[in-house]
């Protein structure tokens, strides 16, 4: 449709470079052009400087419980989450091996999982009253060959924390069962109600990873640059990092100059978030707004992340309802399937959308379904 001209109001976007934030040019380009870039010491871990600058984001995030000590010796550099969550699978699992992925959620997972050669094993999260995780759903996905429970904190789309409870539950299974927590924070810093979130990174009951980036911490996914901290009992923790340390070292993936700007690119988070918090704010609103017109259609009970779950009514498939309102009305948004979403009347809607934009896309949405 766009190459033949027409206008495609995209309410899908999650790219925030694409998203009309003001990024500070003076800060970073500079970052990445320090005279250092133009020698090459490797280290498999990532730069110490680099593994400094995460550990003093856990440190900051938050007073008291939220504000993290990590040893930089506990933290690998990686080129992106996706690549953290590659290096994690091939770790922990020999081909043909399983791993717990929290359904609805990232559909990414499917791709990483294949190419390691991974079996992937859903478990539910369902929603009452919130999106909560189906513990009986988890534990009877456990096999012989289970090796591993992801969770995305706060999950893709469904925007829900896991709670503390939750992560006592899942301890205790892990333990119990010999598995390791792998969890996807990279959207821990986008609670709806403002409130800082602890990591998972904490987490010292079983072998844990905590996966995050700048992608959306500092709103900077073209630098790929992102971490995993390893956490847990100490001698499991020392044989994840050996080894860690050899995959990490047959790559050597994180360039050069993003590791001496890691500091400088971090320091962006403060004027990113703010911006994405102010524009989600913004949209959360609009859509209140409109559906307060629209009785038939309501958003789901959401904490955080970057995205909103609309609950339509069913009149045919999500797909088809997509596929129309991109077609018929020039609107792009995702089937709730994309996610696996059960059942229909989902889609799924990105909040850092510009502002005028998602009122005039979600007004035709609107138009369509409600
Ligand atoms: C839940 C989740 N994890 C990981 C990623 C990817 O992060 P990265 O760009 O660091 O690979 C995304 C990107 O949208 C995501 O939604």
């Amino acid at each position: 449709m766009r190459a033949r001209g027409r206008e495609v109001l995209d309410l899908a976007e999650s790219n925030p470079t694409r998203c009309g934030f003001r990024y500070d040019r003076k800060a970073i380009l500079p970052a990445l052009a320090r005279p250092a870039a133009l020698e090459y010491h490797p280290d498999p871990r990532g730069m110490r400087s680099a593994r400094q600058a995460v550990a003093e984001y856990y440190r900051r995030r938050g007073s008291g419980a939220a504000s993290l000590r990590i040893g930089p010796e506990r933290i690998l550099l990686t080129a992106s989450t996706s690549e953290a969550y590659s290096f994690v699978l091939r770790l922990l699992c020999a081909p043909g091996d399983q791993v717990l992925v929290p359904s609805p959620s990232y559909p990414l997972f499917e791709f990483l999982a294949g190419l390691n050669d991974v079996e992937l094993v859903p478990y539910t999260l369902v929603y009452d009253h919130g999106w909560q995780i189906d513990l009986h759903s988890l534990q009877s996905g456990i096999t012989s060959r289970s090796r591993a429970v992801v969770v995305v904190n706060p999950n893709n789309p469904t925007g829900s924390f896991v709670k503390r409870p939750e992560v006592g539950a899942l301890n205790a299974l892990c333990a119990n069962h010999g598995l390791a927590l792998v969890a996807d924070e990279v959207f821990l810093d986008y609670a709806h109600d403002g409130r800082v979130r602890p990591s998972l990174a904490a987490n010292r009951d079983v072998l844990t990873f905590a996966l995050s980036g700048l992608s959306k911490i500092s709103a900077l996914p073209q630098m790929k640059a992102a971490w995993m901290v390893v956490n847990g009992p100490k001698s499991e923790v020392q044989r994840a990092l050996a080894r860690l340390e050899v995959i990490a070292d047959t790559y050597l993936s994180v360039n050069t100059p993003v590791q001496l700007a890691l500091p400088a690119l971090l320091a962006q988070r403060r004027a990113m978030q703010g911006q994405i918090r102010r524009r989600m704010a913004a949209n959360r609103r609009e859509l209140a707004k409109q559906l307060a017109s629209h009785p038939a259609c309501r958003v789901l009970e959401s904490e955080g992340g970057w995205y909103a779950l609309l609950r339509v009514p069913v009149t045919s498939s999500d797909e088809r309802l997509a596929l129309d309102l991109l077609r018929k009305r020039g609107v792009l948004v995702h089937p709730g399937h994309f996610y696996g979403l059960a059942g229909e009347g989902h889609l799924v809607l990105s909040l850092i959308v510009p502002e005028g934009r998602f009122r005039e896309g979600l007004r035709r949405v609107m138009a369509a379904a409600g």
